[in-house]
């Protein structure tokens, strides 16, 4: 009990850790890609790239980019890289805490068509995150890069592959998290193993008064481009848990690819705006795939038949097999110090106040009881959707 207790200190401590970095990281990001599309490349003297003036915070700031780099080294240059590595490191910390730690409740699902070891599902996770970085490289390395739209088809390609191949394994909200991970992941050692030794290289041609390669600072403006592209996409997997009908259809590897290529455009929208490009169809290609996406994922009509009754004998039943060792004011089940989201059905009048809140998590998204670890039953999922259904027509 303790430890779970200490568990949920170190979860909030370590997400709110995230949370910070990943706001600076992002911050950082959006802002510098923002001036790159807003800096006025016009008659600028010799050497500078670009500049721009800006108010904010009740300040005028005056900012310059240069071609290559200034004539002396300046006393003070700041990088930005501790915010991704924080950010990487928390989310890894979170990773381990909340799905490595309590694999078979949060990662694995009993429900999955392959069922393997907590050991195998760490492992198989692991792999992911590694092997995501080193097919997306390569793909850098390829000729592939130079063709952005095809090379983005063929990263879109790889989402569904991975989403599906994990729906075998892990819990549909794990998938989800896995590829938000699989993506952050390649942004950090984007950072770390390109964007940072190009920068690297860059102040050693300041120091050394060497010539630069256009290539070298393109390689870097690059991968930041696609880190930038990578964003919302990441953002949204880290928010999905929240919303089991993203999570919890028949195809999820398709939900996942559709929200990704709605995240990416709208990213990309936002782009062409800054640039000052129109963008008019690019918004309504967004929106033919967020409205396709509502549409293919929209619950099936209640198909409630007057003729079946269920008593609440019943429903309290299963409440008190598949849900109360968690949902009550102390949990039996290990690991819950609390009842998770303060939510509980163990008395009769908590079960009926929270009546819809369960059908949509056992009927709609099928989302509980968490991993399906005590193995709820279609006739059992059958008689909460009776009982909330019928209370609907009465
Ligand atoms: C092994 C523990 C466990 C079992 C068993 C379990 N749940 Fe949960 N439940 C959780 C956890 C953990 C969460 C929080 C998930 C999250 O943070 O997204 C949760 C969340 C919920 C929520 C969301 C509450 C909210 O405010 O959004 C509902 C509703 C719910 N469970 C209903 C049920 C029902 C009904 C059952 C039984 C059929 C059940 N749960 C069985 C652990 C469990």
């Amino acid at each position: 009990m303790l430890e779970a207790y200490l568990l949920d200190w170190l979860n909030l401590f370590l997400r709110f850790v995230h949370i910070i970095t990943g706001i600076a990281w992002i911050g950082a990001s959006f802002y510098f890609n923002w001036l790159e599309n807003k800096i006025y490349r016009v008659g600028q003297r010799d050497g500078i790239a670009g500049s721009l003036w800006a108010i904010h915070g009740g300040g005028y700031y005056y900012l310059e980019k240069y071609q290559k780099y200034p004539e002396s080294q300046p006393i003070k240059l700041h990088w930005f890289k501790w915010e991704a590595y924080s950010t990487w490191i928390s989310g890894f910390l979170l990773l381990i805490t909340i799905y490595y730690l309590n694999a078979e409740t949060y990662l694995l699902y009993s429900d999955a068509t392959i069922v393997v070891t907590p050991a195998h599902g760490v492992l198989l996770s692991v792999l992911g995150l590694v092997s995501g970085w080193l097919i997306y490289d390569g793909l850098c390395r390829s000729s592939l890069v130079r063709y952005p739209f095809y090379f983005l088809l063929v990263i879109l390609a790889l989402v569904p592959i991975f989403a599906y191949l994990y729906e075998l394994v892990f819990s549909p909200k794990a998938v989800f998290i896995q590829l938000g991970a699989m993506i952050g992941t390649i942004m950090v050692a984007n950072v770390f193993f390109v964007i940072m030794p190009v920068q690297r290289k860059l102040v050693q041609a300041c120091d050394e008064k060497t010539p630069v390669s256009s290539e070298l600072g393109l390689k870097g403006y690059q991968r930041s481009r696609h880190n930038n592209y990578f964003t919302l996409p990441v953002l949204l997997t880290m928010i999905s848990g929240h919303y089991p009908h993203l999570y919890s259809t028949d195809y999820n590897y398709l939900v996942i690819t559709v929200v990704f290529i709605v995240s990416v455009l709208v990213r990309h929208i936002f782009n062409l705006r800054g640039e000052g490009k129109p963008f008019g169809r690019t918004i309504i290609i967004a929106v033919v795939f967020l409205i396709a996406i509502i549409v293919a994922v929209m619950p099936k009509q209640n198909v409630y038949n007057p003729d079946i009754k269920v008593g609440f004998e019943q429903v309290r039943e299963v409440l008190d097999k598949h849900c109360v060792s968690c949902h009550s004011a102390n949990p039996t089940q290990a690991g819950f110090a609390k009842p998770p989201l303060g939510f509980m059905v163990h008395t009769d009048k908590l079960a009926k106040q929270g009546k819809k809140l369960i059908y949509q998590n056992t009927v709609m998204s099928r989302s509980m009881p968490l991993g399906n670890l005590t193995k709820m039953t279609d006739e059992e999922r059958g008689v909460i959707r009776i009982w909330y259904e019928s209370t609907l027509s009465n």
